[in-house]
């Protein structure tokens, strides 16, 4: 069974699909992972982002993830990454990177791939922002969520200090103006742009918690004949 979960940076899709996933024993697929690790290999090669630059690193990137105990662990071209795709900027050059159709076209690939791998009676909890449109249209549960831009602002920079305690005004509004830029360019690409599939059911996470949040999709989960842990 797949499960897609998608929205908009800081709308709670990350914590919900790894939680969900370990609850039920199956596979967290974190898609936006993987634009970052090639959102950095054009970085590190100083490529442009053009689909005739997309066209010629594509075919040799070997980007992997795998599961570690609380975060997934991104290689690229077998460096560890995981720290790496984290950065502001490979949120930047990920945005950019997956706008062009070869980079879709091989991520989209290796998501299909990633999730028929898996062992018979092992669902995949997948997050992205076309998971539920474009990677998987048959996904048995499909859930958008979004949250207010504010609220998806203070969630980031939480992200990044840790503790909370560098909130202040002006870090608020870069890490905002960020999201707002990225969500533009997210939603207005030609290709595979963000956007709620016609039949996935759309949560406002802005006053829920992330425990809500679990349950409503484990809930949806059982209803759709899934295990629920
Ligand atoms: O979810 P995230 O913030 O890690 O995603 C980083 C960027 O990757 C995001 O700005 C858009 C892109 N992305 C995408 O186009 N399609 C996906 N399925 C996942 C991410």
């Amino acid at each position: 069974m797949i499960v897609a979960i998608d929205g908009p940076a800081g709308s709670g899709k990350s914590t919900t699909a790894r939680r969900v996933a370990e609850r039920l024993g199956w596979l967290y697929l974190d898609t936006g992972a993987m634009y970052r690790a090639v959102g950095l290999a054009f970085r590190d090669r100083g490529l442009p982002f053009t689909d005739s630059a997309a066209k010629s690193l594509v075919p040799d990137l070997d980007v992997h993830l795998s599961p570690g105990p609380d975060r997934v662990h991104v290689a690229l071209d077998g460096d560890d990454v995981t720290d790496r795709v984290r950065t502001p900027d490979a949120a930047e050059a990920a945005s950019r990177a997956s706008a062009l159709g070869p980079v879709r076209d091989a991520m989209v690939a290796l998501q299909r791939r990633v999730a028929s791998d898996q062992p018979e009676g092992v669902g995949v909890v997948v997050e992205g922002r076309d998971i539920g449109t474009v990677v998987f249209p048959d996904a048995a549960v499909k859930f958008f969520l979004v949250a207010d831009l504010d609220a998806r602002a203070q969630r980031r920079l939480a992200d990044f200090s840790g503790d909370g305690s560098d909130r202040d005004a002006e870090a608020f509004q870069t890490v905002r103006g960020e999201l707002a830029a990225r969500d533009a360019r997210d939603q207005d690409r030609a290709i595979s742009p963000l956007r709620a599939a016609d039949d996935a059911v759309t949560l406002d996470t802005t006053a829920l918690t992330i425990d809500q949040q679990v349950d409503l999709v484990l809930d949806a989960v059982r209803r759709a004949g899934g295990r629920s842990g």
